[in-house]
């Protein structure tokens, strides 16, 4: 499954555009409002980071179809191309609506605050080339977000749709590993959730345990080191 940050935060970014295997990075205006000041700089900036390969997803900000395909063009021109910069459009009539429009001219289209199954297969039959299901926002009015996503990946395989899922609101690891199982194509995790993927306290502890025992050993050299000093 692949991994997309949800965040703007250019610290983050840059930390997670460096050390792990991220295809891009998702925003939304909450969490463009967290950054502030010249948004449009800043959504540059990200670009920058980034580089031209990976996915950068954009919502617009209009709710009517023909304010929302202008401001989706828009998006594209200023900060990517038509390849590597996805439209995030709400799923909502205007939304589905302006997908189809967008989507037969080549642009992509991920179609957000999916809740529900219906909603996805619509989003994929307008032509959206992700479907975003919010996980944490279902569990918290009590259903199985999880489950809705087990849902959506179950009728795009008997659809055969190109269409793939994007998951996101994520609060866990566990929930993020729920939908890796369902067969989803990627999932968007904030940097607190993308640290705890990797991180394990068994891992620190068995460390630690590798360098002690070298150095008790072999003192403060390093294998590197004697493989450069070996035979001289
Ligand atoms: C994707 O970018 C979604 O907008 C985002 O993951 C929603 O997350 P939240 O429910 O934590 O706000």
């Amino acid at each position: 499954m692949k991994l997309i940050l949800d965040t703007a935060n250019l610290n983050d970014i840059k930390y997670f555009n460096e050390f792990f295997p991220i295809v891009g990075v998702t925003t939304n205006p909450t969490i463009l409002s967290k950054e502030g000041g010249d948004i449009v700089a800043h959504l540059k900036e990200i670009r920058k980071i980034i580089g031209d390969d990976k996915e950068l997803h954009i919502q617009v900000t209009e709710t009517k179809c023909d304010e929302m395909v202008a401001e989706a063009e828009a998006i594209v021109a200023c900060f990517g191309n038509k390849k590597n910069t996805f439209v995030k459009i709400p799923a909502t009539d205007e939304g589905i609506k302006a997908t189809g429009y967008l989507s037969a001219k080549g642009y992509k289209v991920t179609m957000t605050a999916i809740l529900s199954a219906s909603q996805a297969m619509i989003a994929a039959n307008a032509g959206a080339a992700y479907v975003a299901p919010y996980v944490s926002r279902l569990e918290n009015i009590c259903d199985d977000g999880v489950a809705i996503v087990a849902e959506i990946q179950a009728i795009f395989d008997a659809c055969g749709t190109e269409t793939e899922i994007l998951a996101a609101s994520f609060k866990t690891v566990r929930q993020v590993l729920g939908v890796a199982l369902t067969g989803a194509g990627a999932s968007t995790v904030g940097s607190e959730v993308m640290h705890k993927l990797l991180a394990h306290p068994t891992t620190d502890t068995s460390i630690d345990g590798f360098a002690a025992d070298w150095k008790r050993a072999f003192g403060d050299v390093t294998l590197g080191e004697l493989i450069a000093n070996a035979g001289k």
